[in-house]
């Protein structure tokens, strides 16, 4: 599976890698900060041990789960500042979701997580060939929210009270971009392999 490319368009460049054991350190610190736990993930933080994680982050590269992708996100420097996934790859109903974290606190705001955004959705249409892709964002995340909205996603809805944190439920937004609204304007998405693979419908004719 190759990452994702820079699209080149606007922006910081960037770089794509896989997950990488000898980065395993910057993981752990990110893995284990509070702010970015409550900002991308719906699990309570727990501090986490680093031999606990390590076994984690060890099985996640020997074995990876073939309907979820993880990669390294590298600055124009060759800095690591952040990572990116794309999950519940479905090659049937050519569906999945995504995510960005920029780990590194100073690289916020300055456009890298506009770009690795536009770098998974090419990744995600025209690489994967998925149909529908799709995105969540908590409501206190205006970075997120932001950026999932600017890039051309659609709101479908919001599960009211989704999250509770501290004595406060919090809603919860879902959005999805569908193929034929990605780059609209700019390209039709191409075919992939994995729509040509695809199997019949359930009840479709042979
Ligand atoms: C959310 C996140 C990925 C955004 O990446 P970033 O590099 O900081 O954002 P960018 O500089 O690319 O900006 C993207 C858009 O968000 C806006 N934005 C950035 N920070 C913002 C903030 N604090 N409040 C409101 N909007 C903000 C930018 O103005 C830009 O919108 P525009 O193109 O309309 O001007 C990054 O802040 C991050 O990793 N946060 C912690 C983890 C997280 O929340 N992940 C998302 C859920 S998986």
């Amino acid at each position: 599976m190759e990452p994702p490319q820079d699209t080149g368009k606007a922006g910081p460049r960037i770089r794509f890698d896989r997950l990488r054991i000898e980065n395993i350190y910057t993981h752990f610190k990110w893995n284990n900060d509070p702010e970015l736990n409550r900002l991308d993930s719906e699990v309570p933080y727990v501090e986490e041990s680093f031999g606990t994680f390590k076994k984690r982050f060890e099985r996640l590269i020997a074995h990876p789960d073939p309907g979820y992708q993880d990669f390294e996100i590298y600055d124009e420097e060759n800095t690591l500042i952040g990572v990116a996934y794309v999950a519940g790859i479905s090659g049937h109903h050519l569906h999945c979701s995504i995510g960005v974290t920029i780990g590194e606190r100073d690289y916020w705001g300055q456009g890298y997580g506009k770009k690795a955004m536009q770098a998974l959705l090419k990744h995600c249409f025209e690489s994967l060939g998925m149909h529908r892709v799709t995105a969540e964002a908590f409501e206190y995340n205006d970075a997120w929210k932001r950026l999932v909205e600017g890039c051309g996603f659609v709101t479908e809805g919001t599960d009211r009270d989704y999250l509770f944190w501290d004595g406060k439920f919090f809603d919860r937004v879902r959005y999805a971009m569908l193929a034929s609204e990605y780059g609209r304007g700019d390209r039709a998405p191409k075919r992939s392999r994995a729509i040509e693979n695809r199997p019949p419908a359930p009840g479709a004719a042979a």
